[in-house]
Order: structure tokens, then C-alpha cells, then sequence
């Protein structure tokens, strides 16, 4: 399925600040801040000095003082850069425009529009984004044998859109090396397991337009009608492009998913995915993936296929999908999970199959045209996904269990010890958030308070602050 995914930018990827050429990235790479929260189970969860960077192909990559453009709508200027050296002399990557790649973030709260808008024209946007450290290396999220907490909101996505959140094994440091000095803190490296060829590759020009497959973890691929979680492992060469994924929908549950319906998405909700080692140790094997929902104060259990299965286990991925077995399956994917990867963050729509793939046919209740990006554009030009609130760490640390009303048969089970950590990081967060409190008013659809947020807690008139959960109120 993922084989829609969305191909890179063309023109982006590309150079370095050269260590002494007069860059003009004498400026900061102005990445916008978005706080993360690690949790354990022995102490809590702890704010991160985290912020986002857009891919490389968003940044504009130019001559070393000057405004010629090095790249070009189908790779680079062969003038400028015939070779990784010679490009690394003439050109530097300059910042990027977040606002005008539909980004903004506000505490621990992301917001990502498909278009954006400005006097009356619209442009596509669709941004991806990375997860990246203080040390200016992408944060290595290790999720073998612990759990990942994010809230969302999908409820202005139409068939067709895809909000989506998921791990890919890049390179810390996006592949920096001599000639590229620039790396993770410019969106370099990407790679998934659709193989993309790209400009560069892992920070080196790709002269040989190689593809670059990597293990990857979609934790959530979705829209207000349909949603996947899907893990692609790799071998060294080639990558389990369709995964055994988990759509409620293609499982017979088709009310799941949908406004109004058991995870009622035209409301923000809080996900928890679990990966379950077969020795509950951070080193085992990953034998399930577990998932949850939270919303109004209830724990909403994952949905269940008439044949009992509600979590991706080997046996179910051997069964659904008979390219897993080839590249180790949940054990190599486990692999990946337990040396770290990176968080990716992004919002597209499909001009080549509708998101089909995703919301359509079996997989969801959307006609076959209606994700036609024209329609989306012209339809729902507002369109964006809000993330926020991500938590991760130990197993039960990163959510409160509201008291387990709806949760009859919830394949994930938490300790009450998690409920008492968590508490005591609400306390520290409620602080922050009294300390900083912001005098400016957030705008319609916007969060205005949370625990953990620190952003602005009135809204724009005539919208007013309402409360979802504990962790999300938003401008409505
Ligand atoms: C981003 O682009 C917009 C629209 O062209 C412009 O108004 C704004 O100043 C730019 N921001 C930065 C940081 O360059
Ligand atoms: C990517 O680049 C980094 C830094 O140069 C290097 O350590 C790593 O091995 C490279 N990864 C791949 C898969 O080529």
C-alpha cells in the first residue's frame, strides 16, 4: 500500500554550509521548537528541547553569496554541481520558509496544512517534517519493548488527504560528511522503505541515482474516514513495501473510524501504539503491536476482526502478508526499533491513485475519485492535521488510564503506577504552563490548553476555548 507513498520533492536536496565559505546560513536554521516528552515509569515524563526540520528538498539550496539556484526542477545544475565536492565550493543550503510550507508549532502542538493561502492564492504545501535534538541530530526514538502517546486531530482530512506520523531508520546526523556540514538540522537524509531515489542520499549527491530503502514504522497513515498502522521491514537491499498493515475498516469494523463513530474522529483523540517484546525487556523480540485510543476521558480499545485479531502479531503478518516472512518480519523490525529511528511527520494528498489505497475499495468507505487532490483543493483548502502532546518511554507511562470505562476487552494493560507517574508530571507541566502563560490568542482550530501546553489559552474571536481531554483543549 505504501507504495503511494509520496515521492520527494524533485528539486530539494542539497548543500552544506561550507566551513569557512561567507554562507549566508550565518543565520540559524530557524527550525521551529515543538516540546516532546520522555516518560518512565519511575519518574514521569520529562519536557524535551526538541524541534522540527523540514526535508532537505523544501530548503533552498543557492551559489555561496549569490541567488542562483543550484538544483533544478529535475536534480541539480550540473554546472554548479558536477561533482559532491566541486557543488560543496559553489552552493549552501539556506533556511527554509515554515510558513509558507503550511508549518506552525506552538509548545507541543504541530500543525501542518496541505496548502497554504495567502491573498486569495493557494499553493500546495505538504510539508515533512523531522524530529530533532538539541544537539542538532535527529532525535533516535528506541521503541523496542516501550510505547509511543501522541494526540491528533484528522477531523478537517477528507477521503483522499493523509495525515501521517511514522519512524524511519535515517541516519542521526541526516548523513552530514565533509561536504555536507549542513545534515540533520537541514532536513538531510531521508529514506523509507519505498526506496526513494533522491538528489542526494543519505547527504551525498546521488550520482548514481541509487533508491534508499530503509525500515520503517507507519504508526498512523490517516484521514477523518480511514486509518493504517504498518510496519516495513528491510533487508539490506529491498524493503517489504506493502507491510502487514492494520486498517479497522479492511478488518470488517466499519463503524471504528469515521465522525460520530467508536473513535469519533471529527474530535482529537489521544493513540498509544505498544511494541511488545516476547521477555517485556527493551533487547527481546517484538512480537505485537498494540494499540489504543483515548478520547472524552475514555480508554477505547483497539478495534477486532470477527477472528479475534486486534494487534499485528507474526502470525497475523505471516498470514496477511506474504512478503513479510522475507525480510524477518516483526524480529527485524524490532531490530530497527531497538537501534533507534526517526520520527517523521507529514500531510500529502496523491495525484496518481486517490489515497486509494488507504480509504477506498476494502480499505475505507471513500469513493475512488474523491481523493482527487483537485477536488480536495478546491473543497477543502483548510485541510491540516494537528499533532501534539508526543510522549514516549515505558510501557504505561505515557498516557493516564481514564478508569477503564469502554475498555472491556483492550489488549493493552497498564499499571496504576503509571497513573500516579503521570500525575506528577501534570503537576510540572501545569506549572510551566502558569509561568509562561501566553497573553496572545490562538486561532480558530488551534490548541489553548493541555496538560503539558504552554501556548496561548484564549482564542480569536468568536471562537472560545474547549476542552477534548486532559492533554487537548482547541479553538472551536
Ligand atoms: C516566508 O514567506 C512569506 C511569503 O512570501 C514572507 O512573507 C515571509 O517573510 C517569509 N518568512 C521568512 C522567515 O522568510
Ligand atoms: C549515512 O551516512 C552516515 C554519516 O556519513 C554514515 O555513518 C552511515 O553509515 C550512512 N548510512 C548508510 C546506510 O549509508
Amino acid at each position: 500500500m505504501a507504495s503511494m507513498k509520496k515521492s520527494i520533492i524533485a528539486a530539494g536536496l542539497s548543500f552544506l554550509p561550507l566551513i569557512h565559505a561567507q554562507n549566508p546560513a550565518s543565520t540559524s536554521p530557524g527550525n521551529p521548537s515543538l516540546t516532546t516528552w520522555k516518560c518512565t515509569t519511575s519518574s514521569g515524563c520529562v519536557a524535551q528541547d526538541t524541534s522540527v526540520v523540514l526535508d532537505w528538498g523544501y530548503h533552498w539550496i543557492h551559489t555561496v553569496g549569490g541567488s542562483q539556484s543550484c538544483t533544478t526542477s529535475s536534480g541539480v545544475d550540473k554546472t554548479l554541481c558536477p561533482d559532491e565536492a566541486t557543488c560543496s565550493k559553489n552552493c549552501v543550503v539556506d533556511s527554509a520558509n515554515y510558513t509558507t510550507a503550511g508549518v506552525s508549532t506552538s509548545g507541543g502542538t504541530l500543525t501542518m496544512n496541505q496548502y497554504y493561502q495567502s491573498n486569495g492564492a493557494i499553493t500546495n504545501a505538504s510539508p515533512r517534517l523531522y524530529l530533532l535534538g538539541s544537539d542538532g541530530d535527529y532525535v533516535m526514538m528506541k521503541l523496542l519493548g516501550q510505547e509511543l502517546s501522541f494526540d491528533v486531530d484528522l477531523s478537517t482530512l477528507p477521503c483522499g488527504e493523509n495525515g501521517a506520523l511514522y519512524l524511519s531508520e535515517m541516519s542521526a546526523t541526516g548523513g552530514a560528511n565533509q561536504y555536507n556540514t549542513a545534515g540533520a538540522k537541514y532536513g538531510s537524509g531521508y529514506c523509507d522503505a519505498q526506496c526513494p531515489v533522491q538528489t542526494w542520499r543519505n547527504g551525498t549527491l546521488n550520482t548514481g541515482g541509487q533508491g534508499y530503502c530503509c525500515n520503517e514504522m507507519d504508526i498512523l497513515e490517516a484521514n477523518s474516514r480511514a486509518n493504517a498502522f504498518t510496519p516495513h521491514p528491510c533487508s539490506s537491499s529491498d524493503c517489504d513495501k506493502g507491510g502487514c498493515g492494520f486498517n479497522p475498516y479492511a478488518l470488517g469494523q466499519q463503524n471504528y473510524w469515521s465522525p460520530g463513530g467508536t473513535v469519533d474522529t471529527s474530535k482529537p483523540f489521544t493513540i498509544t501504539t505498544q511494541f511488545v517484546t516476547s521477555d517485556g525487556t527493551t533487547t527481546g523480540k517484538l512480537t505485537e503491536i498494540r494499540r489504543q485510543y483515548i478520547q472524552n476521558s475514555k480508554l477505547i480499545a483497539n478495534a477486532k476482526s470477527s477472528a479475534g485479531v486486534s494487534s499485528i502479531t507474526e502470525p497475523w503478518c505471516e498470514s496477511s502478508d506474504g512478503s513479510a516472512a522475507g525480510f524477518g518480519g516483526l524480529t527485524t523490525m524490532g531490530q530497527a526499533l531497538g537501534r533507534g529511528m526517526v520520527l517523521i511527520f507529514s500531510i500529502w494528498n496523491d495525484a496518481g491513485g486517490n489515497m486509494n489505497w488507504l480509504d477506498s475499495g476494502s480499505s475505507g468507505p471513500c469513493s475512488s475519485t474523491e481523493g482527487n487532490p483537485s477536488l480536495i483543493q478546491s473543497a477543502n483548502p483548510g485541510t491540516h492535521v494537528v499533532f501534539s502532546n508526543i510522549r514516549w518511554g515505558d510501557i504505561g507511562s505515557t498516557f493516564t488510564n481514564p478508569g477503564g470505562s469502554g475498555s472491556s476487552s483492550s489488549t493493552i494493560t497498564t499499571t496504576t503506577k503509571a497513573t500516579t507517574t503521570t500525575t506528577s508530571t501534570r503537576t510540572t507541566t501545569k506549572t510551566t504552563t502558569t509561568t509562561s502563560a501566553n497573553t496572545a490568542s490562538q486561532t480558530h482550530w488551534g490548541q489553548c490548553g493541555g496538560n503539558g501546553y504552554t501556548g496561548p489559552t484564549s482564542c480569536a474571536s468568536p471562537y472560545t476555548c474547549q476542552k477534548q481531554n486532559d492533554y487537548y483543549s482547541q479553538c472551536l
